[in-house]
């Protein structure tokens, strides 16, 4: 078999004590930005929310005016389509793709594949050249003109390109230097981010939770035994 399973990655939002690193997340969107949002829509997301990232009121607009995909509008009066700049509010506007395949949404995407940060990472830097061994073993399943190589996509020949080839492709404002290997990681963060903006406040509320129910539970053992307390 030559599916891989995913390599194995470590990210802060692991664990239960695990939390976003905003910078992180603010480089995988200079990564979604500059280069996924040319094919993937990120339907999910409205451009306030990356206020979450750390981005104050003023970026956030900035971000939103300059947006390349425009808002559509509608005069209802007139019938006529027309555009205008984007707005906090506005979630990113979808992109429509031309080339082969269909680029998914991919708001979800890492809650839709196994082990989500890990498969998307792994699917970045897993482009290869076809083993010989499976072209010896399988001969018919040469990749097909247009399609790519890829040991961790489930049926090996994707139709995307190898999106992140080279290094310093995406410009870091932080001045992380943008490997592929790191682009791949803090995408993948940002990804995971978009699939559960949550997920920080979510583990907090455990803890809270637990700790509630650890102190009710020493209260209500004390009031056992002052109840049944020998009070003669
Ligand atoms: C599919 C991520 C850039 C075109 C996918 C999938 C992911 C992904 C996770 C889904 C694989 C699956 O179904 O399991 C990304 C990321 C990008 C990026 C993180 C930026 C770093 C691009 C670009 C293009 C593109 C720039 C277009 C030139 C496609 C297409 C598919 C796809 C056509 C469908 C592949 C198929 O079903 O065979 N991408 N992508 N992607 N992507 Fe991208």
């Amino acid at each position: 078999d030559f599916h891989l399973a995913p390599k194995e990655a470590k990210f802060s939002f692991e664990g239960p004590f695990g939390r976003f690193d905003n910078r992180q997340l603010q480089r995988g969107f200079e990564v979604y930005s500059q280069v996924c949002s040319n094919c993937h829509s990120l339907k999910q997301i409205a451009f306030r929310n990356f206020a979450d990232l750390g981005y104050n009121e003023a970026q956030v607009k900035a971000i939103a005016k300059a947006w390349p995909t425009k808002a559509k509008t509608f005069d209802a009066k007139t019938g006529e389509a027309g555009e205008r700049d984007n707005v906090p509010a506005d979630h990113i506007p979808p992109v429509y793709y031309a080339g082969t395949g269909s680029p998914p949404d991919l708001s979800l995407i890492t809650k839709a594949r196994h082990e989500g940060p890990q498969y998307v990472y792994s699917l970045l830097t897993g482009y290869a050249d076809q083993p010989a061994e499976l072209l010896k073993k399988y001969p018919e399943s040469k990749t097909p003109d247009g399609l790519f190589y890829n040991p961790y996509f489930a049926n090996l020949n994707i139709a995307m390109p190898p999106p992140l080839t080279t290094d310093g492709q995406v410009t870091y404002s932080d001045g992380t230097p943008a490997t592929v290997d790191q682009m791949s990681k803090d995408v993948a963060a940002f990804l995971t981010w978009t699939a559960e903006p949550k997920l920080v406040k979510r583990k907090q509320t455990g803890w809270a939770v637990l700790g509630f129910l650890v102190a009710a539970t020493a209260l209500a053992y004390l009031s056992k035994r002052n109840i049944w307390a020998d009070k003669h």
